[in-house]
């Protein structure tokens, strides 16, 4: 199909969610846009061994190579212009981007998050962390959100939620593991297709899919 979204995905470490959205696009399910490059905040990180397998170019900004955030941006935002991406998807991605930076692609970054959204969310809530305070707190349900990313961490608008019972006495690793499988793995790929597809319409903070 001609006019394929490119997309760009930015990862930090292990990459299960990148490997989701790779297997869609092998398998059919993302078909509006193409995986162009996966940019990782971190040298090592195992989501470039997935980019590399998948035949997606993978490269490396590292923001520790930056004495600010300013500049790490500023080269991000060079990789990304000069492959011409038109959608960025956070896989995973452990750093927060400035206003100045969104504002370059207004409503075309997603972020997946692991909990329902307004709960276990914002500054200090990632990875591990996130199921640990859910079970903590002794929540019964959690899940997953897919959200177009705005100046407020974790704060932009809702496209997709998946809830995933917590079964009794479960680790937070154990429960890491099942809202990836039960519903991060799921909403990622299809929250990118349907944006991809310009599907995704945002009314304020509502969005409405058509
Ligand atoms: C995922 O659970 C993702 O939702 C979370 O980190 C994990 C990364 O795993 N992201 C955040 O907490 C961002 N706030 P992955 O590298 O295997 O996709």
């Amino acid at each position: 199909m001609e006019n394929k979204k490119r997309i760009g995905v930015l990862v930090s470490g292990g990459g299960t969610n990148l490997q989701a959205l790779i297997d869609a696009q092998m398998g059919g399910e993302l078909k509006s846009g193409e995986i162009c490059v996966v940019v990782a905040s971190k040298a090592g990180a195992y989501a470039l061994e997935r980019a590399e397998k998948a035949g997606i170019e993978g490269i490396c900004v590292e923001r520790k190579s930056f004495s600010d955030k300013a500049s790490f941006e500023a080269a991000l935002l060079e990789e990304l212009t000069k492959r011409r991406i038109d959608i960025l998807i956070l896989a995973g991605f452990m750093l927060v981007l400035s206003d100045r930076f969104i504002r370059h692609f207004p409503d075309r970054i997603i972020n997946v998050h692991p909990a329902l959204i307004p709960s276990f969310c914002g500054d200090g809530f990632y990875g591990l962390h996130v199921h640990e305070r859910a079970l903590s707190y002794g929540v019964k349900v959690t899940g997953a959100t897919v959200h177009f990313v705005n100046e407020v961490t974790d704060g932009g608008a809702i496209i997709l939620q998946k809830a995933v019972e917590i079964p009794e006495g479960i680790s937070a690793e154990d429960l890491q593991q099942k809202v990836m499988r039960e519903a991060e793995h799921i909403l990622l790929p299809k929250a990118a297709e349907l944006l991809c597809a310009g599907r995704v319409r945002r009314d304020g903070r509502r969005v409405v899919i058509q």
